[in-house]
């Protein structure tokens, strides 16, 4: 039944699990970030990698989206590619993104980078998590995530970001024990730090392979939904659900499921109507266009609405399908917010999520 003094850490919870909730709870992929004049301020002073590397800097900028909007997650302010360079790689932040000036493409490579204890390579990372819970408390669910193994393959094999991740793919085929060994070491990588995350405070983890969608669906069953799968599996949950990301997921969201996570989130191209079809018993998370956070409030209203009626609110993290765009206006956001924070109407709620 609907509880109105549920805390928003507590609808978080309920959503992913599919229990029963007054309205779908709501944050925003990378709500931390250039859209906010507050977070501007901030990163004049200082580089990105300091700005992750600060406890103080990097609660603070966690904390500016809910401060400003409520969200009823709070993701802490870091990196995917964070745990890279604690692997041992080296990492740059440029205008154009990430630049990885050693790419890994042979086993010496990955010989090269180590497994690592994250409460001593990247233990900022955990006190800005425990800052993050002691400050939030349960006015939202403090959020931890990893990079997914192919998405930090990716960005390894790459030396960056690509738009035809030919390096990686021309891998599959002419170095498949070298990218295997790679994948694996990613996933225990990423298990070891998300169980860390989880640890120091994280209530619930997202897993982003923003770039798995790039592959087949046999090269997804093939490579990167094995290597996934471990990651979840090595997760010490302590109860925390578990969300997968993957941009351009059509092809995927039944593979993605037999990852083990609770909650699959997607992006604008797939209805959540078809998801929830097609994979019945998950949760779901997303899935509004971020570009459209670029538009109108009134349009931001409305596809707001539309993007709920397509769950019923029921096993539903309201979410954008990636994250924001630095060109957001605020008062789309604010709509964003505020749309999704409507109760459900009457004949919605309680509803059980059919699994
Ligand atoms: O969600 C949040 O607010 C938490 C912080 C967060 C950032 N990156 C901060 C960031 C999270 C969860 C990420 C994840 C991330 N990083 C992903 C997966 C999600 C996605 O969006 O696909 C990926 C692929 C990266 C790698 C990365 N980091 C890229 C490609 C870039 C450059 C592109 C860009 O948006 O500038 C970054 C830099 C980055 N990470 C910024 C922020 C706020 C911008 C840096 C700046 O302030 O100049």
């Amino acid at each position: 039944m609907m509880d109105p003094g549920v805390s928003s850490a507590g609808r978080f919870l309920d959503a992913c699990a599919g229990r029963p909730v007054d309205r779908p709870p709501v944050w925003m992929m990378r709500q931390a970030g250039r859209y906010l004049p507050e977070y501007r301020a901030v990163r004049e002073k200082v580089t990105f990698l300091e700005l992750c590397r600060s406890v103080d800097l990097a609660a603070e900028v966690s904390l500016q989206p809910f401060r400003r909007f409520s969200p009823d997650g709070v993701i802490f302010f870091s990196d995917i590619l964070v745990p890279i360079e604690a692997m041992g790689a080296r990492v740059e932040f440029g205008d154009g993104g990430p630049d990885l000036p050693e790419p890994v493409r042979t086993s010496a490579d990955v010989a090269r980078l180590s497994r690592f204890d994250p409460s001593e390579r990247v233990r900022f990372t955990g006190e800005i998590l425990g800052r993050l819970a002691r400050e939030v408390g349960d006015r939202a669910a403090v959020l931890g995530f990893c990079g997914a193994p192919w998405t930090l393959a990716s960005y390894l094999v790459e030396g960056g970001g690509s738009r035809s991740f030919s390096v990686i793919k021309e891998m599959m085929a002419r170095e498949p024990e070298t990218l295997r060994r790679l994948l694996d070491l990613l996933a225990d990588v990423a298990a070891d730090v998300l169980s860390y995350q989880i640890a120091s405070g994280a209530r619930a983890v997202q897993l982003f392979d923003t770039w798995a969608g790039e592959l087949s669906t046999q090269d997804y069953r093939e490579w990167a939904l094995p290597a996934a799968s471990r990651a979840v599996a090595g997760i010490r949950r302590n109860g925390a659900p578990v969300i997968l990301y993957i941009n351009g997921s059509a092809h995927l969201i039944e593979l993605m499921a037999a990852t083990g996570v609770d909650v699959l989130s997607v992006d604008w191209r797939l209805s959540l109507s078809e998801a929830r079809r097609r994979v019945p018993g998950a949760a779901l998370q997303g899935n509004l266009d971020p570009a459209s956070l670029g538009g109108a409030p009134d349009d931001v209203r409305r596809r707001t609405r539309a993007m709920i009626r397509e769950t019923g609110g029921a096993g539903h993290i309201a979410n954008l399908g990636h994250g924001i765009l630095p060109s957001a206006r605020l008062d789309c956001v604010e709509a964003f917010f505020e749309t999704a924070r409507q109760p459900l109407s009457r004949g919605a709620v309680a509803k059980e999520m059919v699994v």
